[in-house]
């Protein structure tokens, strides 16, 4: 069986309030707080890029794993913000932790970008072809959005996550699936910038160059995926819901999460919520949040543990691991 050997994040020091975005938007506290559960978020610093985050999320995996970057055969970065549209940020990645031995790509699914590269990983290791993989949520989200649009703006912020997987011999990935249907992709889309809308100064006037999001179609996306995901993983590992001793969905709105739950039938108690302190944070999302609960050390070995995770694409997937350290 494939699992996680070691665990590290990083969040960026700058935390940005309810209160710092009613500064420059016609928003509310008030309104972020009942409609997202978010009371804070953080940003990058100017000189940080995606790269410099996951760089920071691998080291403490890495150190966490007690495995040396030249020992990793392969290193994949979910993330929806690289630092350029190439090269890939998982090799400036391997550069900067001097994982020479690594090969190294970006995997692009919207915010199930550490789900799908987790389970792309894992397939790895199954297959004999890898021993150590590198799998990194790594996001600086927030500056794809416009500050000018209350509807994106409040939501997102910055941060990495990384695990290491490698052959284990107690519990693991029990099981994964992966989803897309990319004709609802018209719902969550950054226009400009590829080969369909190359920068020009009409992108610059249509603000283009930042996400565009219907709000609405991805919130009930988001509702019906968690529910749906979470029993075809269960399915697949045929293991019963109440078996779940931690669940831990992407962080998109609490609405989302608490929907999600109570469809599901799990109680709260048992859902790891990081949204109020770190709003979105796209792919890191649910291995900056696995990450806490595991630093703070409420997660037990035997415990089983389900992520599930939804996203532009419009994408989706899940996957049930029974923690062993
Ligand atoms: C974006 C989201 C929070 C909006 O919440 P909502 O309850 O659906 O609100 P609506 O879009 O219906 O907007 C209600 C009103 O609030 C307003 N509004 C939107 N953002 C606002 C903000 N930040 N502050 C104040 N008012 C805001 C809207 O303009 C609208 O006003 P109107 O009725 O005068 O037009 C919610 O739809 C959501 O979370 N969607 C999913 C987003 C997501 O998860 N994206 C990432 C997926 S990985």
């Amino acid at each position: 069986m494939t699992g996680i050997v070691g665990l590290g994040s990083y969040v960026p020091e700058i935390v940005v309030t309810n209160a710092d975005l009613e500064k420059i938007l016609d928003t509310s506290d008030e309104w972020i707080k009942t409609r997202t559960g978010i009371l804070e978020r953080r940003f990058a610093s100017k000189d940080q890029a995606t790269s410099d985050l996951a760089v920071i999320a691998a080291e403490r995996a890495l150190k966490d794993a007690n495995v040396s970057a030249d020992e990793i055969d392969l290193i994949i970065v979910g993330t929806n913000s690289p630092d350029t549209l190439y090269p890939a940020t998982a090799c400036l990645v391997q550069d900067k932790i001097g994982a020479r031995n690594a090969a190294a790509f970006d995997l692009q699914a919207g915010c199930t970008g550490w789900v799908y590269a987790a389970t792309v990983g894992a397939q790895c290791i199954e297959s004999g072809m890898y021993k150590h993989v590198l799998v990194i949520g790594a996001e600086v989200i927030t500056r794809m959005m416009d500050n000018t649009d209350r509807g994106t703006y409040v939501l997102f912020g910055d941060g990495a996550g990384a695990a290491v997987l490698s052959s284990v011999s107690r519990g693991g990935f029990l099981a994964s699936e992966l989803y897309a249907d990319g004709s609802l992709a018209q719902h969550l889309v950054f226009p400009a910038g590829g080969t369909r809308k190359p920068f020009s100064e009409e992108v610059l006037r249509e603000r283009a160059y930042f996400t565009k999001m219907d709000g609405s179609d991805v919130f009930k996306f988001s509702v019906r995926e968690i529910s749906r995901v979470s029993m075809k993983v269960l399915e697949k590992a045929q293991l019963p819901l109440d078996r779940v001793d931690w669940f831990i969905p992407h962080q998109a709105n609490l609405r989302i999460i608490q929907a999600g739950a109570q469809k599901l039938g799990i109680p709260m108690e048992k859902v790891v919520v990081t949204i109020d302190k770190y709003g979105n944070s796209s792919s890191a999302s649910i291995p900056v949040a696995l990450d806490e609960v595991y630093r703070k050390g409420v997660l037990k070995n035997g415990d089983t543990v389900l992520m599930v995770s939804f996203g532009a694409g419009m994408t989706s997937g899940g996957i049930l691991m029974e923690w062993w350290r």
